[in-house]
């Protein structure tokens, strides 16, 4: 067994860690270490291949987590995808570079977390961006951009695919949404997100490659010599120091590789990076968490925090198609975002009541769940949220997403912010042992209708002019499965029967006040240590409407700053 000494050390060099790794060996005084179960996708074109959506799911760099049988959900497990890689996720997602709603970022602020508002964090989505301007070709298939919206000069590039969707489509889709009572949102990148939009992407156009945290934080600057990568290697557990009064000191990482276990160590801090299904079951198998979880596994407890691992939030995502009279080809990025008064029309009263008055079954349902780990008063103030963002705010409520192709034409969508709650725990002491992923999806019938509104929206789209030029008949589920008069219970068993995870696991360590239930500080810490911080998909308290790594960029960018602050450096 070796042992090394650097001044931070983060765990997982995945989409946000990555920022923080750069960020902090910035100062070249200062030498920083990261710790990744993965290895580079530099030179794999499942990676960089623009086109190449889906074709890493299953391979080396996927873990693929099996969650547990999904109980609200017909029973079955799911996989949810995750990259393991330097890089992280951003190496294998769909790279849509989507924000949030400006109120949902407030929200933060609003439940206790001082400095975390859309204001503050605008500031660091531009940061972390190196907008790359649209192309005349571009803004002729509908690439649109408001400059103030966007960074010029940060390290991620974003902006459209070299092929986009050619010719006609963008008219077409605004033409057939305006009549549908949508407008054209030109740039949803700058904290209202409602409207038919054309978003950018990670890409890098010249290169024509994906752009994952990698190529963007890591490989320009992989000549430092402050900066270590240590791949291939799996952290096990936090090293702590022996005190047995005060905060929990963090002194190093036990991590495995091939060539054994060893100890690394970390004289100012350890950052968690790990990822919304992982972060939590590393501070379990560190002696944070639920007691009566860890005392299971014969873990002691070095800091009692009962919600590490609960709060999961994902959405699930679900696809129709038809018979495409066309062939478009190039990387499609049009979404429609709908608010919930343009998708329920008329009915919205009657969805309003329904789901104000069943706010508080939903917490006692999700606290009972947990045993009493989330209090039902914390439930409640965070639906109660929820509930306004929808009905007052009107955010959007489900994302459509179009993706034309070879004389056929598919429609994917998911609702964005769903009721159900799950939560993540280790099954064993063992860190080999993967965590039991339980995200509870359709725990709630309301999620379950959303499902059905929205694709009922969806067919109405494609039967109004002029989209219903493009296309013949809907070939999944096809009217004979699903029909237009289709009962309540034939919609649900389709819906259960052929959803997926939306991959947007969040909040397993909420940032939150700990009387509400908070794993950590708004400066990210974790509470009742000293030097242990959280930087990665698990801190966000709240499902968002956007895509989650333009957010995850620009908190990274932030934490990095704070941390920075914190040790005066
Ligand atoms: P991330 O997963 O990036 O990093 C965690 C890292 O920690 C990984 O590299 C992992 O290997 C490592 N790790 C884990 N355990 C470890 C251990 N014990 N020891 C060492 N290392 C360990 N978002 C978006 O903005 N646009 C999109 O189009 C999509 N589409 C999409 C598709 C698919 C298929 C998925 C799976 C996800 C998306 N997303 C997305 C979501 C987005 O990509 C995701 O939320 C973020 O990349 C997560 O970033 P994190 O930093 O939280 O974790």
């Amino acid at each position: 067994p070796s042992s090394a000494y650097y001044d931070f050390v983060i765990v997982g060099g995945g989409t946000s860690g990555l920022v923080v790794a750069n960020r902090l060996s910035e100062l070249n005084n200062i030498t920083v270490a990261v710790i990744e179960a993965g290895e580079s996708t530099l030179n794999n074109f499942n990676v960089s291949n623009v086109m190449g959506y889906s074709t890493a799911f299953g391979t080396q760099i996927d873990w693929a987590y099996q969650t547990v049988n999904q109980t609200y959900a017909g029973g079955l497990k799911q996989t949810v995808r995750a990259g393991k890689a330097l890089g992280g996720t951003s190496t294998i997602n769909g790279m849509s570079y989507t924000r949030a709603e400006d109120v949902q970022i407030d929200n933060w602020e609003a439940v206790g977390n001082k400095g975390w508002n859309w204001k503050n964090l605008f500031e660091y989505y531009k940061k972390s961006e190196g907008f790359q301007v649209p192309t005349e070709d571009q803004i002729a298939d509908g690439a649109n951009y408001n400059a103030s919206y966007h960074g010029m000069n940060g390290p991620l590039k974003v902006g459209w695919p070299t092929s986009m969707t050619n010719s006609s489509f963008f008219p077409v889709l605004r033409q057939t949404f305006e009549k549908l009572g949508v407008q054209y949102n030109s740039d949803a990148n700058g904290g209202k997100m409602v409207g038919f939009t054309v978003h950018p992407d990670t890409i890098d156009r010249e290169m024509n490659v994906r752009e994952d945290a990698a190529r963007a934080y890591y490989w320009p600057y992989e000549a430092r010599s402050n900066l270590k990568i240590i791949s291939n290697t799996r952290a096990n557990k936090i090293i702590w120091a022996n005190a047995t009064q005060g905060e929990a000191v963090a002194v190093g990482v036990e991590a495995t590789n091939a060539y054994g276990t060893q100890s690394i160590y970390a004289n100012k801090e350890i950052i968690l990076s790990a990822g919304a299904l992982r972060s939590p079951a590393l501070l379990e198998l560190s002696g944070v968490g639920n007691p009566v979880i860890l005392g299971e596994y014969g873990i002691p407890v070095k800091v009692n925090i009962t919600t590490v691992g609960e709060n999961l939030q994902d959405q699930t995502n679900n696809g129709l198609s038809w018979e495409g009279i066309d062939t478009l080809t190039g990387l499609a990025t049009f979404s429609i975002l709908p608010s919930v008064n343009q998708l329920y029309g008329n009915n919205v009263t009657a969805l309003e009541s329904y789901v104000k008055s069943n706010l508080i079954t939903y917490a006692k349902t999700v606290s009972t769940a947990s045993n009493g780990a989330v209090k039902e008063s914390d439930l409640l103030e965070a639906f109660n949220l929820q509930y306004d963002l929808i009905f007052k705010s009107q955010v959007p409520y489900a994302e459509v997403v179009f993706s034309p192709g070879d004389q056929s034409f598919a429609v994917e969508y998911w609702p964005l912010l769903p009721f159900s709650r799950g939560s993540i725990h280790i099954q064993s002491a063992n860190p080999s042992v993967l965590p039991a992923i339980n995200p509870n999806y359709f725990m709630f019938d309301q999620d379950v209708e959303a499902q059905v509104t929205v694709a009922q929206y969806i067919r109405k789209a494609l039967g109004t002019a002029p989209l219903n030029s493009l296309v013949r008949n809907e070939v999944f589920p096809g009217l004979d499965v699903l029909p237009a008069n289709a009962s309540s219970s034939t919609w649900d068993s389709w819906i259960k029967a052929n959803y997926r995870t939306n991959y947007h696991p969040v909040g397993t360590n909420s940032m939150l006040p700990r009387e509400k239930g908070g794993v950590v500080s708004p400066e990210l810490k974790v509470y009742g240590t000293k030097n242990l911080r959280i930087v990665d998909a698990s801190i966000l308290p709240f499902q968002l409407c956007g895509h989650l790594t333009s957010t995850l960029y620009a908190v990274a960018e932030r934490a990095s700053d704070l941390i920075k602050e914190s040790h005066l450096i």
